[in-house]
């Protein structure tokens, strides 16, 4: 006797369906991290790094003037210092138009421990709450500033990821590292160093800001960058075939004048940008020619 094939009715067929779709929605939210982008990269991501600036005034002025450059072919993140980011959240919610996806949120520094005694410090959780998607981990000026090692923010880095912020970490060699022939060297193992713990999969991406082009007007050569961003490249690779496509933003002095021939650049994603990025119309100046190569 034939096994009695049991066919659900319409129904109960429904039912099933939902619950598959709901099942395979679960998977997804849980198991891909989100950039702000849908998860998914833009093709070239152009990111302004506010530092310590902007009143709140000026940050509601500079994000109003930045919300109508939101388009889906590009990937805007703004940087504000942390007790701005709730203004610039609900500036970009009530203004954005596209639902927050063109226009991504991030933290400029998050610590290793998800809480606990660190006086001055922010967790993960918080800017994941406060309606961040990335964090900027590792940047020079903390390097600098606060000591931290390639092991501190590859410890920061895996405890973003775990609270669904994908950061961005920042690389580069001093001038004396250039000068003597180390840089390929010193980068490939602050690369090294701070992906450690990174699972294959996790959203990042790299910014590569050599420190002397910080700031100084100083741009590194067309050439240079290429090569820098070709090594890393090969390095993220070589790390892990799955890095492969993390996008490699290029930062230091990055101004209308000289982005475009940036973005020509092989393996050049985007820019990170400082100084321009605070004002409005240098970078929306950036943005467009971002936009025209994208
Ligand atoms: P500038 O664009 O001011 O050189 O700053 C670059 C930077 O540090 C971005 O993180």
């Amino acid at each position: 006797m034939k096994p009695r094939c049991i066919q659900p009715g319409n129904g109960t067929r429904m039912q099933y369906c939902l619950a598959m779709l709901a099942l395979i929605w679960y998977v997804f939210k849980t198991t891909i991290p989100s950039n702000g982008f849908g998860n998914r990269f833009a093709s070239m991501i152009i990111a302004g790094n506010w530092k310590m600036n902007l009143t709140r005034q000026e940050a509601v002025a500079l994000t109003t003037a930045v919300i109508p450059a939101a388009s889906d072919n590009l990937g805007i993140i703004l940087f504000p210092p942390s007790i701005l980011i709730d203004t610039v959240r609900d500036h970009l919610a009530s203004g954005n138009g596209n639902g927050g996806e063109g226009i991504a949120l991030g933290g400029q520094d998050s610590h290793a421990a998800a809480s606990g005694p660190h006086t001055g410090d922010i967790a993960a959780p918080m800017l994941r709450e406060a309606g961040c998607t990335w964090v900027l981990l590792g940047h020079s000026e903390r390097r600098a500033d606060h000591g931290e090692t390639s092991a501190m923010v590859a410890a920061k880095a895996v405890q973003a990821i775990a609270h669904d912020l994908a950061p961005m970490i920042c690389v580069g060699e001093s001038l004396d590292d250039r000068q003597s022939g180390r840089a390929g060297d010193v980068v490939e193992h602050q690369l090294r160093d701070s992906l450690t713990g990174v699972e294959p999969g996790a959203c990042f991406a790299i910014a590569y800001e050599p420190i002397w082009a910080i700031g100084t007007g100083k741009t590194a050569g067309s050439d240079d960058i290429a090569q820098m961003h070709g090594h890393i490249r090969s390095v993220l690779t070589s790390i892990n075939a799955d890095h492969a496509g993390v996008p490699i933003l290029y930062g230091g002095s990055v101004k209308p004048g000289n982005a475009g021939d940036i973005f020509d650049q092989q393996h050049v994603d985007g820019a990170l940008v400082g100084g321009a990025s605070l004002d409005a119309d240098q970078f929306l100046s950036i943005i467009r020619s971002a936009r025209s190569r994208a």
